[in-house]
């Protein structure tokens, strides 16, 4: 399998504390650690259910987990979060932590390789503290199964030594709750995800909630912005925070130096314009992996893997980063037999669909 995400072999269990951007040196592309570092250091992250914008039924759900396990005195159901890249996951990790007033640690599924690793781990947790997985997905399976038992008993089971002389060890853990994060819930094995005791699909934002996240943001960036700029730049986001806070650090640099005093439409379509980014929120990427199965594949169906090697992509990226919003905004199709350009993709690009009597003729003249 390929990944999204270049993960170094060190192993980061930050604390709550400790400040976001050290989880990140280990787990993301060199690109997103610059972002997401320079946006992090004015922390933008939202830190309660309140700074959290949209998502309401699933904030909803966590906080009703969050009192009831509170006035137990018990820790809350372990959580799965799934979801394309940057729609909040971490961020409400972080927050059910807060909310609880107990740790957090953060680890990722790539860099924990042995048993041992997570072992190490779970006992260092004190009780009913949060132990982040991001991209549990990509757990190895060894260490997914001594996860089974310390999910469902806090019971670590593991064996000492090799052969006859193998011992099986029981450790009692602290009671905990694991938050598990994926971009793919489809490649999570099912006894991990039965485990789970709730499993919540974080859904794209609305225009408005973006328009709300960018202004909470330009805020702590000390940047005015009008209420039709954020709308503007929100509607562009597509659907997604992080796209969202990166776009507004864009316009932010694009305001300073053309020495606009606030952020205007006028100044947001000029940054977005020189930055490629049309009106649906679609980069050159986006619009490339479109033209390409338009253009040499008669608008599909094409196989996602033969689309990724024509983009000089990994078809994890396309299928976790690309796919998901052309899909959602009706541009592209997932069929039985590939994927698909819709009338509204060829429309959006301003190309006309071919029928299958001209793309003969085409092919028989030699275009
Ligand atoms: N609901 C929200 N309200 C306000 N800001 C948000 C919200 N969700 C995300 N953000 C902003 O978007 C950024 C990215 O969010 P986060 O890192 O939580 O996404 P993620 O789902 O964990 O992404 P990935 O899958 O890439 O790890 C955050 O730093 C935060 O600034
Ligand atoms: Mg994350």
């Amino acid at each position: 399998m390929t990944d999204t995400k270049d993960s170094s072999k060190k192993t980061i269990i930050p604390h709550q504390d400790s400040g976001d951007v050290e989880i990140w040196m280990g787990l993301s592309t060199s690109n997103e650690v610059e972002e997401d570092r320079s946006l992090e250091l004015t922390n933008l992250r939202p830190t309660s259910f309140e700074d959290y914008v949209g998502q309401e039924a699933i904030k909803n759900n966590l906080q009703i987990a969050c009192s009831a396990a509170a006035r137990r005195g018990e820790p809350v159901d372990h959580v799965l979060l799934h979801g394309p890249p940057g729609l909040g996951k971490t961020s409400l990790a972080k927050i059910i932590a807060n909310q609880l007033g107990v740790g957090f640690k953060a680890t990722s599924g790539p860099v924990i390789e042995k048993p041992g690793d997570l072992a190490a781990i779970l006992t260092s947790l004190a009780p009913r503290d949060v132990l982040f997985i991001d991209e549990i997905h990509r757990l190895p399976r060894v260490v997914e199964e001594v996860l089974y038992p310390a999910m469902e008993d806090y019971q670590l089971d593991i064996l000492i030594g090799q052969g006859p002389a193998a011992k099986s060890v029981k450790i009692d853990l602290k009671p905990f709750t694991l938050i598990g994060a994926t971009t793919r819930t489809g490649l999570l094995t099912s006894p991990l995800r039965d485990r789970f005791g709730m499993v919540l699909r974080l859904q794209f934002y609305e225009a408005h909630e973006l328009a709300a996240i960018l202004r909470r943001s330009a805020s702590l960036l000390h940047l005015k912005i009008d209420e039709d700029s954020a709308r503007q730049i929100g509607a562009r986001s597509r659907g997604t925070p992080r796209i969202a806070n990166r776009l507004l650090k864009r316009v932010r640099d694009f305001a300073q130096e053309s020495g606009a005093e606030r952020v205007t439409v006028d100044v947001a379509n000029q940054a977005l314009e020189m930055l490629d980014i049309d009106h649906l929120g679609l980069d050159q990427m986006d619009r490339e992996i479109l033209l390409t199965i338009i253009d040499k594949f008669h608008g599909g169906p094409v196989g996602v893997d033969t689309i990724a090697a024509s983009i000089g992509e990994e078809r994890s990226t396309l299928e976790d980063v690309y796919e998901p919003f052309l899909l959602q905004a009706g541009l592209l199709a997932r069929t039985k037999r590939g994927r698909e350009v819709t009338p509204r993709g060829y429309k959006h690009l301003g190309r006309e669909i071919r029928t299958l009597s001209q793309q003969n003729l085409d092919f028989l003249e030699g275009n």
